[in-house]
Parts: C-alpha cells; sequence; structure tokens
C-alpha cells in the first residue's frame, strides 16, 4: 500500500501530543525515464544558472535548487517530462483517493536539484501557513542517501534524529506528504550527481501562504471540473 501513515504513540494524557501524517511513496520502475529525464535536467542546468539569480535555501547556496524560484519543470515540453508530469498527477489523485480527500482544482510548481559530493539538505519545510497543502520529491539518480521526516510536537530546541522518520531515496520513487512536515537529507558522500525533482502543490495559483515564486509560474496540475 503506497499510503504510509506515521502516528504519534497513543496519548496518556489529555494534553499529550497526537498527530497522524500521511505520507504517500509510489515507483516509477522505468530506466530509460529515469535517465531521459537526468540527461534533460542536466541538459538545462548551466542555462537556468546563467539566467536566475541564487537564493540561497535549505543549506545550499548554489546550484538549481537555489533557483527554485524562477522555473517550473511542469512547463518543460520534452517528453520525459511530460511523461513524469501525468505520474505526478496519477499519484496525487491517488493519494487523495487513499484518504477520502475530495479533488479540487490545484496548482503546481516544480524544481530540480542537482547535489554534488559533500551537500545536504538542512531541515526545512515548504510551508505552515493556514494555506499548507501538499509537497513531493522524487529521486531520479542517487547512490546512498535519505530524505529524513521530522514529526511535529517532538523537538527541543532542534530536531531529533532519534524520532524521525528516514525514507531511502532510490532511483524512481516519488514521495507525497503535507508542505508543513520538517524534512532533511543525508550528506551527499560520492562524486556522482544526485538528481531529485522537487514540487509544491498550492490552492491557488499564487503563493498565499508568503512563499517565494512568481506569478504566473504555478500552472493546473489538477481541475475536476474540465479533467476527468
Ligand atoms: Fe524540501
Amino acid at each position: 500500500m503506497p499510503l504510509k501513515r506515521l502516528k504519534s504513540p497513543p496519548a496518556r494524557s489529555p494534553f499529550a501530543p497526537s498527530w497522524e501524517i500521511p505520507l504517500y511513496l509510489e515507483k516509477l520502475d522505468d530506466a530509460g525515464l529515469l535517465a531521459a529525464i537526468r540527461e534533460t535536467v542536466l541538459a538545462r542546468e548551466a542555462e537556468l544558472k546563467r539566467k536566475i539569480p541564487a537564493r540561497p535555501i535549505a543549506g545550499i547556496a548554489d546550484g538549481l535548487t537555489s533557483r527554485w524560484h524562477g522555473f517550473n519543470i511542469f512547463t518543460w515540453p520534452e517528453p520525459p517530462m511530460r511523461a513524469f508530469h501525468d505520474f505526478v498527477r496519477g499519484s496525487y489523485r491517488a493519494y487523495l483517493a487513499a484518504l477520502g480527500v475530495p479533488r479540487q482544482r490545484v496548482f503546481v510548481q516544480g524544481w530540480a536539484n542537482v547535489v554534488r559530493g559533500g551537500e545536504k539538505f538542512a531541515p526545512h519545510c515548504h510551508d505552515q501557513s493556514p494555506y499548507a497543502y501538499l509537497s513531493g520529491n522524487f529521486t531520479v539518480a542517487c547512490t546512498d542517501t535519505q530524505t529524513i521526516y521530522f514529526p511535529p510536537f517532538l523537538y527541543q530546541g532542534a530536531p531529533r534524529i532519534d524520532r524521525s522518520v528516514p525514507v531511502r531515496n532510490e532511483p524512481g520513487l516519488m514521495t507525497l506528504f503535507p508542505s508543513t512536515i520538517l524534512h532533511e537529507t543525508s550528506v551527499h558522500t560520492d562524486g556522482t550527481e544526485r538528481i531529485t525533482l522537487a514540487f509544491d502543490v498550492f490552492l491557488q495559483d499564487y503563493d498565499l501562504g508568503g512563499r517565494q515564486g512568481q506569478g504566473g509560474m504555478h500552472i493546473v496540475l489538477d481541475d475536476p471540473a474540465v479533467m476527468a
């Protein structure tokens, strides 16, 4: 079952923390498609870096990650990216269906991350505003790294690794998660590129929650009024 529910231990007091976080994990088993996505990202990397000013984020000062605000992989016309777009839409709908959440008109903005030796993403979350919805990440190429999720209510000034939930990054694995969740990655240690795609799904075509983004760059991911 792709749905994985992270749950707090049973509360023993009326004031004890109680939470449940649904993750959705789905694998795209298509080595040829992953290779084609990798080539597409690497072919675009230099131009994106040249055109978009960097805004350091999550401990990453340079590279595509710090240009996340200036492009949207869901607008890329290359066939492998269109296939990825369809995969995301299908997984998103399945995630909602598994949770019994109705579909509605949503928008998506996504970026690529190319991480080379010694880098990691520091703990961050994508949105904790009242408008927070869903985010996702997809591993295109990697060796041995993890994305580490931190449940709420369990911090003592800093994320506690002993309370965290690690998910091993495997090529083709996508994780959908509520945008509110704090997460980080382990350090990428070898010389190969760790390539991932990440995205946010919004209920608006602009960001009411205050995240940076450019007007009009978000595009519709799903709309039950016009899509079957
Ligand atoms: Fe993230």
